[in-house]
This record gives structure tokens, sequence and C-alpha cells, in this order.
């Protein structure tokens, strides 16, 4: 337990758990934020162990619209299991250490939405989702090295957590865990119920549990250069490219080995037509960043109110909230609403602002609004009061 070479500080709470101890959202952003790691005792309350069980994480990871893996080791070798994973699987044999992972629990245990608020001031743009793991004593899932910004939560039990700065670690595989070949702990620390590691991109790390241990993984999305470029691609090919239009075929004008320039004209236009206007731009990030994970899955209201009764619940001064799967973003007067762009009537503005911001908002203007009557049948959002 004593910080060596990677500079980590241990901040202890106050009675009051304070996410980061003794220091400010603004002394984190500055000092630890993509710098270093930070190790919080009793950042939350030791009561957030009692957030989910075995038996429900088991529930959840039977889902086929969850995300969910088995991690065990056997003879020596990691193996994964992606789910949906059926109750009753547990590994069997000689492979007594496993760990069951879920992501997304916030989407279905509300009081995994609210530790995930708890990291709001980060923005929506980055936050991914709370993942909950369960492990057996001495499970984990080996040595490795995240791309992400983490919060390493302790739930339930005691776990160990040894830790090496960013280097060129040699991988025993890189796919799916990126498992680090002969690791060299720096630094070590043993985690209890409310304690929280904070880790940057690129940290080894290596958690083992001491008893039967629930870890809480704050995630962060990082979208890689090259996946937002194909993704980007893909987005033009959707909403811009003439693909119907045949390129002029040109002829050879005596050297049939020659590229027509005729033809490599016509190409060239196109090429041209495909380079992204400031407002292909706006559009494009917005729609990416808002876009949920594949599995995720929503789902209308059971009771759907028709849409007067709607628009009169919202006169009444009912309160809206976002779905905890919904992910809505704005800038430059475009929201952003689970992969699809809006513009937003004027009076509507504050109120959405308010919904993008802290995820519920109450005082709607009494314009009527096909746009929010949409997103309540879409599951978007929910009505309450
Ligand atoms: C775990 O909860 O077992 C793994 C979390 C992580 O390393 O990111
Ligand atoms: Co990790």
């Amino acid at each position: 337990m004593k910080p060596i070479r990677t500079g980590i500080r241990t901040r202890r709470t106050a009675r009051t758990p304070a996410l980061f101890g003794g220091i400010s959202q603004r002394a984190f952003l500055r000092d630890y934020w993509r710098k270093r790691p930070l190790l919080v005792r009793g950042a939350l309350d030791p009561a957030i162990a009692k957030i989910i069980d075995l038996a429900s994480l088991r529930q959840l990871a039977s889902r086929a619209d969850v995300e969910s893996r088995l991690v065990d080791v056997h003879r020596g070798r990691w193996r994964v299991k992606h789910g949906p994973i059926p109750r009753s699987s547990r590994p069997a044999g000689p492979a007594r250490l496993w760990t069951l992972l879920v992501n997304g629990v916030n989407h279905h245990i509300p009081a995994a939405q609210q530790l995930l608020e708890r990291f709001a001031f980060l923005s929506w743009a980055r936050i991914d989702d709370v993942m909950a793991s369960y492990a057996v004593p001495g499970g984990g899932v080996g040595p490795h090295v995240d791309s992400y910004d983490v919060f390493l939560v302790q739930g339930r039990g005691r776990r160990r957590w040894r830790i090496a700065s960013p280097q060129e670690f040699e991988l025993v595989d890189p796919a799916p865990l990126l498992l680090i070949k002969n690791f060299r702990a720096e630094d070590e620390y043993i985690l209890g119920p409310g304690d929280m590691l904070y880790l940057p991109p690129g940290w080894g790390h290596d958690g083992v549990a001491l008893e039967p241990c629930t870890t809480f993984s704050v995630g962060f999305r990082a979208p890689r250069a090259d996946e937002l470029g194909a993704a980007f691609l893909d987005w033009l090919h959707e909403h811009r490219l003439p693909d119907t239009v045949q390129l002029a075929t040109g002829n050879s004008a005596g050297a049939p080995g020659e590229i027509p320039a005729s033809l490599a004209q016509a190409a060239g236009l196109v090429l041209e037509h495909m380079r992204p206007s400031a407002a292909d731009e706006r559009r494009f990030v917005g729609e990416y960043l808002s876009t949920p994970k594949p599995h995720v899955v929503f789902h209308a209201p059971r009771r759907a109110l028709a849409e007067p009764a709607f628009a009169r619940a919202l006169a009444r001064r009912a309160s809206i909230a976002l779905d905890p799967k919904s992910i809505l973003l704005h800038r430059g007067g475009m929201w952003f609403m689970n992969g699809e762009s809006f513009p937003a009537p004027l009076a509507l503005r504050p109120c959405l602002k308010a919904l993008a911001d802290t995820r519920r908002a109450a005082g709607w203007p009494a314009v009527s609004s096909a746009l929010l009557y949409d997103w309540y049948l879409a599951g978007f959002i929910l009505l309450s009061g």
C-alpha cells in the first residue's frame, strides 16, 4: 500500500462521501483526469455493495439485450464466453476461478444509474456505462490494459488491484482481453466497499478478488479515429452519395492502357462531393456520439397515452426523464437523440437543455410537440407526475 513510482495519491473522505475525497472536481480534472491514477478511500457509501447481487447479475447476463461475458482460467489459459449466459452456467471442473461481467447495469438498476450520474460533470458524450463484475475468491480478468478512462468502484468484498504505468506492454493475446505478458506491478492497493480507483487509459491493471466480490466499472467512450472515419464513410453513403449515378465511361483515345481523362475527372467530382460541410460534420459527430451500443433496445411504453393526453400531462407540469439507455446531446442548436438529429422549436430549448444535462426536466412550455411525443412512443423518454 505504498505509493512508489506511479505517484498515486490516496484521498480519504470525511463523513459524507465526496467522490474525490478532499479534492474538488476542478482539481481532479486538472491534476488527475487522463494524467494519473487516484485512489479514494470511501468515495461512495459502502451500501453500494448492495445494489446488485449475484442472482440479479446472472439474470441480466442471461438476456439477449444485455452485453455480458464469463471469464475463467482453464489450465493456465484465460477463456471468454460471450453472453447471453444461461443462469445455471458456471465453469465446471478444475476451472474454479471465474468472473461474470455485465455491461450497462445502469440501464436496469436505478441505483447503478445514480452512480453513473455522479460522473455527469465529465460530459454525457464521453460517459459509457456501468459494468458490474462478480468474481469468486482468486478470480479476475487477468492483468490487462484498457484504452479508456475507468473508475473502479468496489462493491461487495475486497479486491486487490495491482497497477503499472503506461508502457509498451507485451500482450499475450491482443483480443479480446488485451492480457499483458509478464505483468510487473508498480503499486498495489486493496479496495473495500465504497473505495474507488481511477485509472487513465493505458495503465496496466490486475484485480484479484480476495473474497466473493463485486466491482463497478464506470467507463468512458473513447472513439477511435479509424472507427470514426469508417462510420463517417457509412454516414456519407447513407445521406449524400449519388450511388445510382454512373461515372462517365470516356474512351481510350488511342491509348487503351491510359485512364481516360473524362473518367478521372468524373471520379474526382464524386470524391469532391464527399467533402463534408461544417453542417455535415456537426450532424455526423452528434449522431455518432449519441448512438447507443448495438445491444441496446428501447421499449415503447406499455400503455401509451394518446397524443392529446400526453400534451395535457405536460401542460399539468408533468416531468420528463430520459430513459437510462438514452443519450441526448446538443451542439449549435442541433439536438441529437440516440443517433438521430433534430432541430427543436426555440421554446423547447431551455427544457431540452435541462433534459440533456441533468436527464430530467419539468415545466415544459405549452407548445404541442410532436418531437417529444415521438420520443415518448419510441421509449426514449419517460413521463412522470
Ligand atoms: C473487473 O471488474 O473484473 C474488471 C474491470 C476492469 O479491469 O476494467
Ligand atoms: Co480493465
